[in-house]
């Protein structure tokens, strides 16, 4: 059964009553530009054909009243009034409830069956997915008009005041945005994008190394301040705007450690236009190459892999199918992206999951993913 068809099933068992609307939001893979988004740089992410979904019903007063199938987990919660409890997956949805009010939305309650097929922990931004469909819901109980520019960062505005995590505008901005068959070449500073469509005859698989990332928010934040002590060096509001030259001429003046952090976000931001050129032009050989070069700056320079992820990297790139392959996401653990051929995709995941599975012990998942629409109302 579709996880839509479970969430109406589930609201109708629940509450006695058919949902009068069901939203959904998706996860994303980023093909290309980490760690740049925070420094007001180019990402290349796309939506993908895992999601958040929502069944609900509008009531006539100020609660919200919502059950989660993938926790089996209730919760209820006034709109008057709102407390921070210890984190726990009902707090994303607080968390968009207080942002969307602190912005001068008035906002209806409503009953709620929620479930999920993004992988949690995993890099593919789970909580993003939550938070636009959470705020989907809103926008239909309330009837507010929908804007994935300002739905994004009343998300991302969640994630950093309500749940404490300091996180980027990236996965909210495609949660929000995503396009059917494209990845979105993302200007984090102005946060214009341009849907550019994946090579022909080519997909994207999510490789899954089972590893979780551990301490996350201090290593993420400590990346931060390394970026934004760089950017001061320079003399510029972000690292965005360093460019090639300035970094020849005054990068030595640098201490190595700031010096590689600094020189990932810009090569990185330089590989992402590069990425979104080649995708314009069909060319999967100069995107895969391209991710490829991500992965040993991230690794080397920005230093946020890990052995399992290099080594299910290693294996990817090995692989004749293969047109390149990087770690995705935040880091320390997680999903790497690989960019594959289509007609031979099936043959690649059996051979790269043996593989890894030998190399590591460890069992990974691992799935073809198909660049889906964001945010949307579905019925
Ligand atoms: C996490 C954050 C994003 C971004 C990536 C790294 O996913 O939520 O904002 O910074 O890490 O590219």
């Amino acid at each position: 059964m579709s996880l839509q068809q479970q969430v109406m099933e589930a609201f109708e068992r629940r509450y006695g009553m058919r949902p009068d609307v069901v939203v959904r939001a998706p996860g994303r893979v980023n093909l290309i530009g980490e760690h740049t988004d925070y420094n007001d740089g180019f990402v290349l992410p796309m939506a993908i054909n895992r999601a958040t979904w929502i069944a609900l019903r509008p009531r006539h007063d100020r609660v919200v009243r919502v059950f989660s199938l993938e926790f089996n987990d209730a919760a209820e919660f006034s709109l008057d009034g709102m407390e921070k409890t210890p984190t726990r997956w009902v707090e994303y949805i607080k968390g968009v409830a207080w942002a969307l009010q602190n912005a001068g939305y008035s906002l209806t309650g409503w009953d709620g069956v929620i479930a999920g097929d993004v992988p949690i922990g995993a890099g593919l931004s789970s909580s993003a997915a939550l938070e636009l469909a959470t705020a989907r819901a809103f926008g239909s109980t309330s009837s507010f008009p929908w804007s994935a520019p300002i739905m994004a960062k009343l998300g991302q505005k969640a994630e950093n005041q309500w749940v404490g995590m300091n996180c980027g505008i990236m996965d909210q901005m495609i949660s929000a945005a995503g396009k059917a068959g494209h990845a979105l070449l993302i200007d984090c500073r102005t946060l214009d994008s341009e849907q550019v469509p994946l090579p022909p005859g080519t997909l994207v698989v999510v490789l899954d190394t089972a590893t979780r990332r551990g301490l996350v928010d201090s290593a993420y934040n400590e990346r931060r301040a390394q970026c934004e002590a760089a950017a001061q060096f320079f003399g510029v509001p972000a690292l965005r705007d360093v460019t090639d030259e300035m970094f020849a001429a005054r990068a030595a003046g640098l201490d190595d450690l700031t010096r590689r952090r600094a020189r990932h976000v810009i090569t990185e931001n330089a590989r992402t236009l590069a990425a979104a050129e080649a995708m314009r032009q069909g060319n999967a050989v100069a995107l895969g190459r391209l991710m490829d070069a991500s992965h040993v700056s991230m690794r080397d320079d920005f230093e946020i892999s890990r052995a399992e992820m290099d080594t299910m990297v290693d294996l990817a790139q090995q692989h004749p199918a293969s047109y390149g392959a990087r770690m995705t996401g935040g880091g320390f653990g997680g999903a790497a992206v690989a960019l594959v051929r289509a007609e031979v995709v099936e043959e690649f995941v059996s051979t790269v999951g043996q593989r890894y599975q030998q190399a590591t012990g460890l069992k990974p998942a691992i799935y073809v993913c198909e660049a889906t629409n964001g945010a949307e109302v579905v019925s």
